[in-house]
């Protein structure tokens, strides 16, 4: 079994951003997990796109929302985040006097980087009237320079609260702006960013997939192309998308989203099938590389040595927390 002190442990995590050590393969870790939530007053918040055994042995399994409002709320003394960086930046601007550790710090997301924080400054600085709405798979530079944050599951809640007349830029993700440009018919200026995940989905190999399917629908997270929403049944944010499967009377489902959300699904509804809507290439590419950085071991690791931990700009922290105090007081007032 891995033991090394805390020291130690610091020295190890390498620049890859998580420890490197090895562990017994007779560890039972869902065992030794649960014995470190105790011991360290711990939480384990995790995202649909984590692997399965990470969401088997979750405190809290949700959608971005559902993540940061459990992170708002939590009285444990260390937030364990299974998710990507901005998420556990997100529980951690929520929670600057707790500490919260992420299995892998390396574990980014394309969307974020797609909108580095001094180009979205000179780009917001063009539209002076303008209100900022961002989503938040952006980073904490991009949600100081904003006015409100949503997520998948609210931004068209977000958009309608703000007076019809108020010029908005939409930030990060071009294909959710779109959207909700659709949506809402609000005329927003949006930055152009994608995540590298949600474009993959081939028109075509869908299309091929619903000839041999004809009973499945097709479900869609609004982070994909138009064109794949313009074929789905159903468009939604993870939660969503799970709780349409769950009430939808439908055997099958083509499921494009990136494919953790499956096991859920699979879970809430064994007798149904989930395919996932295929990539343009031969690829995993429907896996996000980033969220799949995360393992059970390093999430057992990050627990028991308590890195690597989420440290930030203090200042940094006060200034992106106003847009999400804005986020989920508005989704509050809509009871979500
Ligand atoms: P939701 O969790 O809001 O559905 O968004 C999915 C996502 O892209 C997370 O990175
Ligand atoms: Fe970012 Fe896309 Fe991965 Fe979500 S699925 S973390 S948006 S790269």
């Amino acid at each position: 079994m891995a033991d090394i002190n805390i020291a130690a442990a610091r020295e190890k995590l390498s620049s890859k951003g998580f420890l490197d050590v090895a562990i017994s393969p007779e560890l039972d870790l869902f065992l030794e997990i649960g014995k470190l939530k105790k011991e360290k007053n711990a939480v384990i918040l995790a995202h649909y796109y984590q692997e399965s055994d990470i969401q088997d042995v979750a405190d809290f399994l949700g959608d971005s929302l559902a993540l940061a409002q459990q992170a708002e709320k939590t009285t444990a003394d260390l937030i364990v985040f299974a998710g990507v960086h901005f998420m556990a930046e997100t529980a951690k601007i929520l929670n600057p006097d707790k500490k919260v550790v992420l299995p892998d710090l390396n574990a980014g997301c394309s969307l974020a980087d797609s909108a580095p924080g001094y180009l979205f400054k000179e780009f917001k600085e063009r539209y002076p009237d303008h209100l900022v709405i961002s989503y938040i798979n952006c980073s904490a530079e991009v949600k100081a320079l904003s006015d409100i944050i949503c997520t998948s599951s609210n931004a068209e809640k977000i958009i309608e609260s703000v007076p019809k007349d108020q010029k908005i830029i939409f930030a990060p993700d071009k294909n959710l702006g779109a959207y909700l440009i659709k949506k809402t018919g609000r005329d927003m200026v949006l930055w152009n960013g994608a995540c590298m995940v949600h474009e993959i989905f081939s028109l075509e190999k869908i299309t091929k997939l619903k000839i041999r399917h004809p009973n499945a629908k097709i479900i869609a997270h609004p982070e994909c192309e138009d064109p794949i929403l313009r074929i789905a049944d159903y468009i939604g944010s993870t939660t969503g998308l799970l709780n349409y499967t769950k009430k939808d009377t439908s055997l099958e489902y083509i499921v494009a989203t990136e494919t953790g959300i499956l096991h859920q699904m699979q879970l809430a509804s064994p007798r149904k099938t989930f395919i996932p809507a295929p990539p343009t290439n031969n690829c995993a590419c429907n896996d996000c590389p980033h969220m799949k950085l995360n393992t059970l071991e390093k999430l057992y690791l990050c627990m028991k040595y308590e890195q690597p931990e989420l440290l930030m700009d203090p200042r940094l922290m006060v200034a992106a927390r106003k847009p999400i105090d804005r986020m989920l007081q508005i989704s509050a007032s809509y009871g979500l």
